[in-house]
């Protein structure tokens, strides 16, 4: 065991842990930060995307000792009222199906928005590509990315 001091949506948190226990299993058992989804537990589906140093990471296969002093934000931490952008346009768009792959996806999104803030289609589908969705709301999800970037589009039939 050893200690890591987190920076972790704008707090400071001290927490005790082995050097290669995920950041997703920090997060949920040791902080309750259980917005963040645990899906394949091997990097492939993407429900367990988190910000490390503004960059989108896979926390199931990131091990806590990796972390050092990058700030990580967490859909906790994306906007204190729940009212990000995309939030508001998941919402509008009523994106989630069941729901469980959704914090991937809008962490996935809000880091591409914060580096294309008019995405194309193209930078869309490449950017989301590796987050799963088993209910298929992918056109939703491109849908609500327009929106939030300002660019209403319709989504197909
Ligand atoms: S749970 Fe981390 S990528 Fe699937
Ligand atoms: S909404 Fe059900 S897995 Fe994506």
């Amino acid at each position: 065991m050893a200690e890591y001091t987190l920076s972790i949506n704008g707090q400071s948190h001290t927490v005790e842990a082995s050097p290669d226990m995920p950041l997703l299993w920090v997060l949920r058992d040791r902080l309750k930060l259980t917005g963040t989804k645990f899906g394949c537990g091997q990097g492939l589906c993407g429900a367990c995307t988190v910000h490390l140093g503004g960059e989108p990471v896979r926390s199931c296969v990131t091990p806590v000792s990796d972390v050092g002093a990058k700030r990580i934000t967490t859909i906790e931490g994306l906007d204190l009222h729940g009212a990000h952008p995309l939030q508001r346009a998941w919402i509008e768009v009523d994106v989630a199906q069941c729901g469980y792959c959704q914090t991937g996806q809008i962490m996935t999104a809000a880091a591409l928005l914060a580096k294309h803030p008019k995405p194309t289609d193209r930078d869309i589908d490449q950017a989301m590509g590796e987050n799963v969705c088993r209910c298929g709301t992918y056109l939703r999800i491109r849908e609500a990315i327009h929106r939030a970037a300002g660019q209403r589009k319709e989504v197909a039939p």
